[in-house]
This record gives structure tokens, sequence and C-alpha cells, in this order.
């Protein structure tokens, strides 16, 4: 009796456990690409929650040639779904992109990270800082 009791425990606790056990933490490691059809790629994420990537954006507020920017950001480390911040620091034109947002997974396994952003353009007069910074979101998927 006391045996059979232990067990049904046993068995209820992997059943209340086993969900948070399976559930996959959501990483920003990998090829990414946005709503606008921009490309991004970001590194392994280390134990700090840091990581660097490039940045290769669809559109740009330049005719110029568009190339490849890099990327540092910082994730929160404990969480299944973290919320991350990054910078891109744009290497053809003299401005630069804060993203933050947080990364999402359905019950699939399909990540999705949910994001803001402000782009601050260079200015040459204070009087234009009104003008300066320009605010948006950006969906963005694993590229296959
Ligand atoms: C610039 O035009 O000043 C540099 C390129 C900015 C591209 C922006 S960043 C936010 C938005 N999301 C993208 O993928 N591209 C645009």
């Amino acid at each position: 009796m006391v045996h059979a009791t232990s067990s049904v425990l046993l068995l209820l606790s992997l059943a209340l456990l086993a969900p948070g056990l399976s559930a996959k933490k959501c990483s920003l490691t990998g090829n990414w690409t946005n709503d606008l059809g921009s490309n991004m790629t970001i590194g392994a994420v280390n134990d700090k929650g840091e990581f660097g990537g490039t940045y290769l954006t669809a559109v740009a507020d330049t005719t110029s040639n568009i190339t490849r920017s890099p990327l540092l950001g910082i994730q929160n480390n404990t969480v299944q779904q973290p919320t991350f911040g990054f910078t891109v620091q744009w290497t053809f034109i003299e401005s630069t992109t804060v993203f933050t947002g947080q990364c999402f997974m359905d019950k699939k396994g399909k990540e999705v990270l949910k994001t803001m952003w402000l782009l601050r353009s260079n200015v040459g007069d204070t009087g234009d800082d009104w003008k300066a910074t320009r605010v948006g979101n950006n969906v963005f998927t694993r590229l296959k």
C-alpha cells in the first residue's frame, strides 16, 4: 500500500514538473529576417547574456551602398522567453539604431522576436534635434 501511494505521488510530481522541464528556451543565436526584409545574424550568447552579430538592412536613408553593420547586445539570461536589447552602429551612414524586444516561443517551438527600435540620425544643428529620432517596430523570424 505504501509502495503504491509513493508511486502515485512520484507520477503526480513528474506530471507537474514535466511541462516546465521540457519547455525549450527561446534563443537569439542564429539567422533572422524581419518584416522589411532585413537580415541579421546573432552569435553565441555568453553567461552574462552578452552577444554580438551583424545586421544587413533592406532599407536605409541613403542612396549609398548598404553594407552589413555590426551589432552589440545583451539579454536577460534567467527566463525561457528573454527580453533583450541591442545597438546597430551603421557602417555606411552616421546613424545608430537601438532595438529592444522579447524572444517568444510558441507551442510548436517556433521562435519570434518582437521588437521596437529608435533610429537616431546624425544632424548638424541642435535645432534639427526634434526630427532626428524615429521610432518603429519589427518582427523577426528565423531564416530558413
Ligand atoms: C539609416 O538609414 O540611417 C540606417 C539604416 C536604418 C535601417 C532601419 S533600423 C530600423 C528599421 N528596421 C530595419 O530593418 N531597417 C530599418
